[in-house]
């Protein structure tokens, strides 16, 4: 039987190429870069499942160009980059990498807020700089995390883990979600949104990017802040109105920021880039060597799942198999 058909839009780690090369023709963007419109028409066109990244907008015109396609597997948890309802109106099932990459990302929330509220990366850019010049009592004073209050917006997975870290640290966990839920293993209290932002120290974002949730932090959110709040976003820029934002961070209205994303990624505002009170990352929540190979294996066994008429682990819309087989 002739192997099905993959294209595939970036090289993904060596575990992982390796063993999509034994279940698939493969085709690939071999440049080291996020694949071009014509590249991904091309490609598309050709294959029977597109394996994606979370930069490539997969939008109902692409999903168009191929009644053959059969899935979409995106190598990522957040799919907001592909037009759900459009393949799900062409019958494409849509696959995601949840549960795999929880750990990773809530690490990072937490690297993230001790960056912030410890000047870690401002001190170490200042002692590379050799500008120590000995111990001194006022020298780069931050804010503790052990005994503070940690907001958590959005009580899913990641959510969760990042509330449930807190623990450790002797924390006042706070938590907003939509719906009534418990997190488990964590002493934790579900919140209204503007009690959460008025009462915690640092307030961390871990919600997938909707129409609901897009700018959830604006200007009135920022005002509701302690002035000593640090706000740590490793979910989708967009939550942030990030004009608002650099406004709040210019003004003094809060402490700082730790982002993992941005608004117009890759673009960033270059104010964020000058503000010292402000750590930023490129998009490495989910980026150990563990973590981004289970993802692969995971985006892989997803599109094999389909292809081959069982339930995939993790498909997001579910109401497509019965059209699929
Ligand atoms: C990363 O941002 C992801 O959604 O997996
Ligand atoms: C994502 O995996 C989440 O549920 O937070």
């Amino acid at each position: 039987m002739s192997k099905p058909k993959l294209y595939l839009t970036r090289i993904l780690p060596e575990e992982v190429m390796d063993y999509i090369s034994t279940k698939f023709e493969l085709r690939f963007n071999m440049e080291n870069r996020i694949a071009t419109r014509e590249e991904l028409i091309e490609g598309i066109k050709w294959c029977d499942a597109l394996l994606c990244l979370l930069s490539d907008k997969i939008d109902a015109e692409l999903l168009s160009l191929n009644p053959n396609l059969k899935c979409v597997s995106n190598y990522a948890v957040g799919y907001n980059n592909i037009d759900v309802a459009a393949a799900t109106r062409l019958g494409i099932a849509v696959c995601n990498t949840p549960g795999v990459l929880t750990e990773s990302t809530a690490d990072l929330a937490w690297a993230l807020m001790f960056a912030v509220a410890r000047r870690i990366a401002e001190g170490d850019a200042f002692t590379r700089a050799g500008l120590f010049e000995g111990w001194a009592p006022k020298l780069m004073q931050g804010y503790d995390v052990f005994g503070s209050t940690l907001g958590v917006i959005g009580a899913g997975r990641i959510g969760s883990a990042v509330a449930r870290r807190a623990s450790g640290f002797n924390m006042r966990v706070l938590y907003f979600n939509r719906s009534k839920k418990k997190i488990d293993n964590c002493e934790a209290t579900q919140v209204g949104l503007d009690y959460l932002l008025k009462e915690s120290d640092f307030i961390s974002l871990n919600i997938p990017y909707t129409s609901e949730t897009h700018h959830i932090i604006n200007e009135k959110e920022l005002s509701l802040m302690k002035r000593n709040a640090i706000i740590i976003n490793t979910a989708r820029g967009a939550c942030i109105n990030e004009v608002a934002l650099v406004e709040a961070l210019r003004k003094g209205l809060i402490a700082g920021a730790g982002l993992d994303v941005y608004e117009h990624e890759p673009e960033i505002m270059p104010e964020l880039l000058t503000m010292q009170n402000v750590v930023l990352l490129p998009h490495i929540g989910s980026a150990t060597y563990k973590t981004r190979k289970v993802m692969g294996l995971l985006a892989v066994e997803n599109i094999l799942d389909v292809l081959s008429g069982r339930i995939p682990q993790a498909i997001v819309n579910n109401e497509v198999l019965a059209k699929i087989n």
